[in-house]
């Protein structure tokens, strides 16, 4: 059995067929490679026993994953992955986290369809050289998109140390990235994204909401500083209170708002995900679902979009159903307790990136963001969490899923939650 890289795939890319014997187990990210150079990878017939890898093999790269049962995923976009064995290389994205470009849902009151192609970036400047800020550039150092990650924080010496430390796991993860630390946006320089999780974290018996007058000078000011270095970059706002502190990053960076995005809806979808899959007894990249509204009591996770398997999951899970999307809801409280000091990151730090890495992609992926719509949903004029898809400038389209009433109703709850939350910083703050 041998591993087939993407290295193999891209020496095949002049004769458009790569061959590969059976039991040999071909790559995530060669397969990703072969889809987007259109080489497609047989297996030797001399070798092949028709069965499981040997399959799967037989057919055009990605076909195996088309080959699945046709479940009502094309409504979310969150295609599970082919049951490949463990073979991660760097840049292969996590499959339990990522959606593929499926055909668009039908999807009223749609800005553009996402960038076709992706490569590579000069420079991410992730803000906050903490938990999340660390777990995001490590990731994104990973994914080996970016030339330089520049990390940024008040505490003298802290970015540096971090960085340094980063640089070091160059020798094993084997990424090119550079990783640079300093203590502010300015001496970061121009960036294409700018990841802001500078801020305090919750405590145990803090709220999210607990946290907003200090974070709301911090982040007001450094999205300011973000906008001034990088005119035509794009935000990704993490600290909490996420929905306000990204409507806030918006007014005062003079950004468009297309290039101004709130991370947390893929967080709660993962959390979704991997606490459906452990009710189950199934794996995360079986199961589909969608967190949306607000990062806080309003998130919705609408039943209508939850499968596991080819099985609606509200009836594959009966009443742990609710139970699950409880916990979802609660994950961060639930982490914050039992961490006694400091909230969730690794997971926060993943999602970060992983928004990231699909505009420099321009994967086209299905996610959840907080983003500012215009009548979709029957929203407008407030950052609230929705699906949609990301390309190189940012915003490129939220999607309209097919929800029931009761799910748009509180879609639309959640977001006048926010709005009056927003209504309630002080104007100082806001920009005016
Ligand atoms: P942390 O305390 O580990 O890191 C925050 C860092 O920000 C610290 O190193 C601090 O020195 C730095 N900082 C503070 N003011 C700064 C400034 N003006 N300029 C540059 N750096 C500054 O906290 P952690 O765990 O990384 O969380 C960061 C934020 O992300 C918190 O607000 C937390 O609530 C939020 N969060 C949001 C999530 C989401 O889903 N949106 C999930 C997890 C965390
Ligand atoms: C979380 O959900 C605290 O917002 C943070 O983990």
């Amino acid at each position: 059995m041998s591993i087939v890289g993407a290295d193999a795939v891209d020496a095949a890319a002049a004769s458009g067929r790569l061959v590969v014997a059976a039991g040999d187990r071909v790559t995530p990210l060669a397969r990703d490679r072969a889809a987007e150079l259109g080489v497609e990878i047989v297996e030797d017939e001399a070798s092949s026993t028709g069965t499981g890898d040997s399959a799967r093999a037989s057919v055009p790269a990605n076909a195996a994953r088309d080959s699945l049962p046709r479940v009502d995923l094309s409504a979310h976009g969150l295609l599970p992955s082919p049951p490949v064995p463990a073979l991660f290389r760097r840049g292969a994205p996590y499959p339990g986290l990522r959606g593929r470009a499926t055909p668009a849902p039908a999807s009223a009151g749609s800005r553009s369809r996402p960038t076709a192609g992706g490569g590579r970036v000069n420079r991410v400047t992730v803000v906050g050289a903490g938990n999340v800020g660390t777990h995001a550039a490590m990731r994104l150092a990973e994914t080996d998109l970016v030339d330089e990650v520049v990390l940024v924080d008040v505490v003298d010496g802290l970015a540096r140390g971090v960085a340094l430390d980063l640089t070091h796991a160059a020798g094993l993860l084997r990424f090119a990235s550079r990783i640079r630390g300093e203590s502010s946006i300015e001496a970061a320089g121009r960036s294409e994204y700018t990841i802001i999780t500078a801020g305090r974290p919750r405590q145990p018996g803090m709220s999210r909401t607990d946290l907003t007058a200090t974070n709301a000078e911090i982040v007001g000011a450094l999205a300011e500083a973000a906008g001034r270095v990088s005119p035509d970059g794009v935000i990704v706002v993490v600290t909490n209170p996420l929905d306000e502190m990204t409507e806030l990053a918006w007014r005062r960076s003079h950004l468009p708002e297309t290039h101004v995005i709130g991370m947390a809806g893929l967080l709660d979808s993962a959390r979704f995900q991997a606490l459906a899959a452990l009710a189950s007894d199934g794996r995360a990249d079986t199961v589909s679902g969608i967190a949306l509204g607000s990062h806080g009591d309003e998130m919705v996770f609408p039943a209508s979009q939850a499968r596991i398997g080819s099985e609606s999951a509200s009836a594959r899970l009966g009443d742990r159903f609710p139970a699950t999307v409880d916990r979802a809801r609660d994950s961060g409280a639930e982490v914050v307790g039992l961490l006694g000091k400091g909230s969730a990151f690794i997971t926060p730090g993943l999602a970060a990136a992983r928004m990231v890495e699909s505009m420099i992609r321009g994967d086209g992926a299905l996610l959840s963001a907080t983003v500012r719509p215009h009548g979709e949903y029957g929203i407008d004029g407030v950052y609230v969490g929705l699906p949609v898809r990301l390309g190189r400038s940012g915003l490129e389209e939220i999607v309209s899923l097919p929800l029931d009433a009761a799910e748009v109703s509180a879609l639309r709850e959640a977001a006048a939650k926010i709005r009056a939350r927003v209504s309630a910083l002080p104007a100082a703050v806001t920009g005016g």
